[in-house]
């Protein structure tokens, strides 16, 4: 686990100014409204307490024209002013660049583990990873989505100030030009279940030179670190975020039942109807409906089934 919030101080997009001018703005003027309520209530509570007062002396007060005036206009011009730093910075965030000025990246949230697809570079390699990796100073088009079978998520990036939901079956967008290298943190903020807490990523902001070198190069993990040779099987392991619910080597329950030493105890058979079928037969001490089923073909099962028996 690394420590939360990294880079959360930084302002590493080009509108996270607006968006924290109007958070600020929201904050102080709702100290100067609670304060100017709260002030004179308690003044007045202690001013026109019953035992100073004699009812005479009030029973013909009606209302003071004046002051309604003044305690209507100056909140409505407030809210004005609220409202077009509100709206400003949101248009800026929701205006999407061009996307042929733009790097278009798919995210794909998933019950516990964001993954991100770039399109492919020009030798028609795709790009697939955990983490994303952009250019500094370029716009990034996110175009995000969740499996029908899943449930909401929010890919919420703090030090971007930018959070936008995930929905099953939908593609939603939003899109960020960072403008500070450096590594920031990326969390679900939509609660999702069991694991919602240790659903994070991280976005590598990353010199323009570096990122092309990288991005035409077809290496299967990112920037500046060595390819480990992985199996069929250990990359759709990968893929499909089975570490997010198993651990492969050790004992440990994190949703789902720990696969160290799994094949001494099932036969492929199982462990491949355990994959597409996850309801068919649920071990003790588990619940149906937790484990979505897979679709893959027969070959992927066989690797997946191969590399989570003999880790291989
Ligand atoms: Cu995904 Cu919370």
């Amino acid at each position: 686990m690394s420590n939360s919030l990294q880079g959360f101080d930084a302002r590493a997009a080009t509108f996270a100014a607006d968006v924290e001018q109007a958070f600020w703005l929201n904050f102080w003027i709702s100290i100067i409204l609670f304060a100017s309520v709260v002030v004179p209530m308690l003044y007045f509570a202690w001013k026109y307490n019953a035992n100073k007062v004699k009812n005479e002396d009030v029973e013909n007060i009606t209302h003071n024209t004046a002051l309604e005036i003044a305690w209507t206009l100056i909140p409505t011009a407030m809210l004005m002013v609220l409202f077009y730093y509100g709206y400003t910075s949101m248009q800026a965030l929701r205006t999407m660049p061009a996307e042929s000025e733009s790097i278009i990246v798919h995210v794909q949230g998933k019950k516990w583990s964001w993954k991100h697809t770039y399109e492919p570079n020009q030798s028609g390699f795709v790009h697939k990873s955990k983490e994303l990796y952009v250019p500094k100073d370029t716009n990034i088009i996110l175009k995000m989505t969740a499996p029908l079978n899943d449930v909401i998520h929010s890919y919420f990036v703090p030090a971007f100030r930018m959070k936008e939901d995930v929905v099953p079956g939908r593609v939603t967008k939003q899109w960020f030009n960072s403008n500070v290298l450096g590594t920031y943190d990326v969390e679900c903020a939509e609660y999702c279940g069991t694991r919602h807490s240790d659903m994070y990523s991280k976005i590598h902001v990353i010199p323009k030179a570096e990122y092309n070198a990288w991005f035409e190069g077809n290496s299967k993990v990112g920037p500046g670190e060595k390819e480990v040779a992985k199996s069929k099987g250990q990359e759709l392991y990968d893929d499909n975020g089975c570490s997010g619910c198993h651990s492969i080597d050790s004992d440990a329950i994190l949703v789902g039942p720990a696969l160290k030493g799994i094949g001494a105890k099932h036969d492929a058979q199982y462990l491949k109807d355990a994959i597409l079928n996850p309801d068919k037969d649920v071990p003790e001490g588990f619940y149906p409906g937790v484990m979505p089923p897979f679709a893959m073909p027969d070959a992927d099962v066989a690797a997946l089934v191969d590399y989570i028996t003999t880790g291989k």
